[in-house]
């Protein structure tokens, strides 16, 4: 049983890849949309809701906890990883493939003021950045339109623009999507850019990784059923619409609300 969580329904853009190559194995993910966005809470209140998560996930038998939020790694995975004994794989900022595949040397992140606050980003940069130019961008309100199931449309095209408009201005030509809600706006940033930035999501990477670690722990096992379990702390519309443009065949029953 492969757990999953993230404040809200971003992760979900993380399932996707771990579903994609893994359809077989049993998956619970916990939306925690009733606290959502994590990106300006401290780093204490992520610690204790991603330990209450955790828990939760690990009560219903999961082996594995996929943390599919760049805030909640860059607060608590190193918490989560001491307090308890099941394997955490998070998220990372793709800053290392966009330096690779940078041709101008310049390369925009969009990601929540939590993640760049986070020593697991300024690592990432001391490590993989040291030839390139960073332009850092938070992405304030896209998490809250995305979480609304607005992930086209005028308003999210405008501050879509506001955001990333400036970057190409500065002449980037890599765009690392450092929030996991941000893949699910990647139409509309391919619209408002003309195509003319490339999008890193590092999600299918994290998923590689995921199936790695299973292997390496075996666990493996071959009762599982390929069933999905969906759980919001809040509202659960906008999951049911993102969970069923990927599956269309996920039940009512597979979803749930649940306070944790
Ligand atoms: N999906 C979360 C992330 O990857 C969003 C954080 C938030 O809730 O602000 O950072």
């Amino acid at each position: 049983m492969i757990g999953i969580f993230d404040s809200g329904v971003g992760g979900i853009s993380v399932w996707k890849e771990l579903y994609g190559l893994m359809p077989n194995q049993d998956f619970i993910y916990v939306a925690d949309s009733a606290n959502c966005p994590y990106g300006r809470k401290s780093a204490s209140e992520i610690i204790e809701r991603a330990k209450k998560i955790s828990e939760f996930l690990i009560n219903k038998n999961a082996d594995i906890i996929v943390v599919a939020c760049n805030t909640a790694t860059a607060a608590a995975i190193k918490y989560l990883r001491m307090h308890f004994s099941v394997p955490f794989v998070g998220m990372e900022p793709a800053i290392k493939p966009a330096a690779l595949k940078s041709k101008s040397g310049i390369v925009g992140v969009l990601a929540t003021a939590g993640t760049f606050k986070g020593s697991l980003y300024l690592d990432t940069l001391t490590k993989f950045a040291s030839n390139i130019k960073v332009i850092e961008q938070t992405g304030d309100g896209l998490v809250e339109l995305v979480e609304n199931g607005k992930i086209s449309g005028e308003e999210t095209e405008l501050l879509l623009q506001k955001y990333i408009n400036p970057m190409i201005d500065a002449g980037a030509d890599n765009l690392v999507l450092g929030c996991t809600h941000y893949p699910f706006l990647a139409e509309t940033i391919k619209k408002i850019t003309n195509n003319s930035i490339t999008i890193i999501n590092p999600a299918p990477a994290v998923a590689m990784q995921t199936k790695k670690i299973i292997a390496e722990n075996n666990i493996n096992n071959s009762n599982n059923s390929g069933a999905n379990m969906f759980i919001s702390t809040g509202n659960l519309e906008t999951m049911k619409t993102l969970v069923r443009s990927i599956n269309p065949n996920t039940r009512e029953q597979d979803f749930a609300t649940q306070k944790i």
